[in-house]
């Protein structure tokens, strides 16, 4: 049976972490989309390629070659995941992410790793450009305050020092980029279940899905 499930949201919103347990759970392929966005920024950054720079992002994006190891991104064989969670990154990565041009390479390469297995892919427009046919379809929030603290935390965590007002207003800024932006901006897909997080715990949130997954699967054994 083929299960895609597509979970979306703004940033912080905790879809990752969510994400990850999933795929556990289910035995699913995690993509975390906005890694490859995230990868695809530090690479121009280090090459000095600005986001301007249409056809040099797009040059840089073909020529990376992009894999997902559990919840960790690998590009040409190399470990990112630590390099791209950077706040530098973090900052610039939603100008990078609005160029209509790389968003097309990405949703290819996307949709391409999702035909061939069970995928649980998390972003902005999973379950409205990417999977828009994947039956299991999710949008995660909370408020921006919530977010900002929780973000926090796991910077703190990482040994990233993080000021708050700092981290809510870049948290801010992004939300306004992405669901601003003219190509895929951030918006609920129409059929997908909305989970305000802002007072549920992780594990609460994966309990909710789990079980939209669970009656999809019962659903489609009988
Ligand atoms: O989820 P994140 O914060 O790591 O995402 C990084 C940036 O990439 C964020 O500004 C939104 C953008 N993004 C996107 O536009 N589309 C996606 N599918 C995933 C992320």
């Amino acid at each position: 049976m083929n299960i895609s499930v597509a979970i979306d949201g703004p940033a912080a919103a905790g879809k990752s972490t969510i994400a990850n347990i999933i795929a556990h759970r289910f035995s699913l392929v995690y993509i975390n989309t906005g890694f490859m966005y995230r990868a695809v920024t530090l690479m121009c950054m280090k090459e000095d390629v600005s986001y301007t720079d249409v056809q040099g992002v797009c040059e840089i994006a073909k020529s990376l070659e992009i894999c997902f190891d559990g919840d960790r991104i690998l590009v040409n064989g190399k470990d990112f995941t630590d390099l791209i969670r950077q706040p530098n990154i973090s900052s610039n990565v939603s100008n990078y992410a609005a160029i209509s041009e790389l968003r097309k390479l990405l949703v290819d390469m996307q949709q391409k790793i999702a035909s061939k297995c069970n995928v649980v892919m998390d972003g902005r427009d999973i379950g409205t450009v990417v999977l828009k046919n994947a039956p299991l379809k999710f949008f995660l929030t909370a408020s921006a305050s919530e977010r900002a603290k929780r973000r926090c935390v796991e910077l703190n965590k990482k040994g990233i020092p993080a000021e708050y007002d700092k981290v809510l207003d870049e948290i801010i800024k992004r939300d306004y980029i992405d669901s601003h932006r003219a190509v895929s901006p951030l918006v609920k897909s129409e059929d997908a279940v909305e989970i305000d997080s802002s007072n549920l715990s992780i594990l609460e949130v994966v309990e909710i899905i789990s079980k939209y997954i669970i009656k999809y699967i019962e659903g489609h054994n009988q």
